[in-house]
């Protein structure tokens, strides 16, 4: 596990140890986190982790029981306003006013954010500008696939510094998941920017720089995404034995092992580098190819060796 950067001036937010409940809910457990200014951070976790609570304290939208939240070294709880000026959000549940059209939900944000005259002008002509075909359409009336590609223009409409999304490609269609995606690399591209999210997707957590895990609103680690990876993924072994009973033996001998329906091989991940293991597995295959095994075994397997 890296140690956070100790260079203050280069934080985007510093979480001293906060602890977050709702009633007799802890949602957040004694938490302490720093983000440096660029990254680009996930915050993994399983269903009820503590991830929306964690992205709504981000956001100032939520207080923490006790601690304290910095973020550009400003105290969030002494100025929220002052620190919204900083932050794009997007919310896991939608956010935008159905009665407004998308135009008036963003003249709206933009008055919210101080935005004046000219810049408030072209800020919204900006954002407006891929939503040609339903800028003036109700937002009632939208797609929940067009929602949310406008909630990502809005967030990022006044050049925030930070950039927080709650799962902000949820049940919505590639295409649309991809144009968001590409919002957000082409601002990367253009300014530093610190981004966190939450997502369940594979792909996009593993175009993240670095990842944090909840569990049980505690944080069980914060890596770089290759060392989490390199550390928990293992190995993925696909092994054709040579016969019925070496495949019995393989079966047998590695736990976790299966065969795969399609190939009828012999398919596991090995985390740890195990040499009896690994002879029994050369004793029994025909063939056998290894390959690193994919990111979301190495969450699944960080998550499981260090939740206490
Ligand atoms: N408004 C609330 N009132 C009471 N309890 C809450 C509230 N919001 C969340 N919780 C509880 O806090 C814990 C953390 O919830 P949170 O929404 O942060 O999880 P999550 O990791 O975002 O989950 P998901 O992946 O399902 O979005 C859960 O036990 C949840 O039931
Ligand atoms: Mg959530």
């Amino acid at each position: 596990m890296s140690k956070p950067t100790a260079d203050v001036a280069g934080i985007a937010y510093a979480l001293r140890d906060v602890t977050v409940e709702y009633g007799r809910t802890v949602a957040l457990d004694h938490l302490s986190l720093q983000v440096a200014r660029g990254t680009w951070m996930s915050v993994l976790g399983r269903n009820g982790a503590g991830k929306s609570s964690l992205i709504k304290l981000l956001a100032t939208l939520l207080q923490p029981t006790f601690g304290q939240v910095e973020l550009d070294g400003i105290n969030v709880a002494r100025k929220p306003g002052l620190a919204r000026r900083h932050l794009g959000y997007v919310p896991q549940s939608g956010s935008l006013d159905g009665r407004l059209t998308v135009r008036e939900n963003l003249e709206f944000f933009a008055a919210m954010q101080g935005l004046r005259g000219g810049a408030r002008r072209s800020a919204i002509d900006q954002a407006l500008a891929p939503f040609d075909a339903f800028a003036d359409r109700l937002v009632a009336q939208l797609s929940t696939g067009q929602k949310r590609r406008v909630e990502v223009a809005r967030a990022l409409m006044h050049d925030p510094d930070i950039v927080i999304l709650d799962e902000a490609t949820a049940g919505i269609d590639a295409q649309s998941r991809q144009a968001i995606w590409d919002s957000l690399q082409q601002m990367r591209q253009t300014r530093r920017v610190t981004v966190i999210m939450t997502s369940h997707f594979i792909e996009e957590i593993g175009q993240t720089d670095r990842c944090c895990i909840l569990h049980k609103g505690q944080l069980l680690g914060e890596w770089a995404t290759p060392d989490l990876l390199r550390d928990y993924g293992g190995q993925f072994y696909r092994m054709t034995a040579k016969d019925a009973a070496a495949q019995d033996a393989l079966l047998a001998a590695l736990p976790g092992a299966a065969i795969d329906p399609t190939s009828g091989d012999v398919v596991v991940t090995l985390t740890q580098h195990d040499p009896a293991l690994l002879a029994l597995i050369a004793a029994h295959s025909a063939r056998l190819h290894v390959t690193p095994a994919p990111l979301d075994r190495a969450i699944v397997e960080a998550t499981a060796r260090l939740a206490r």
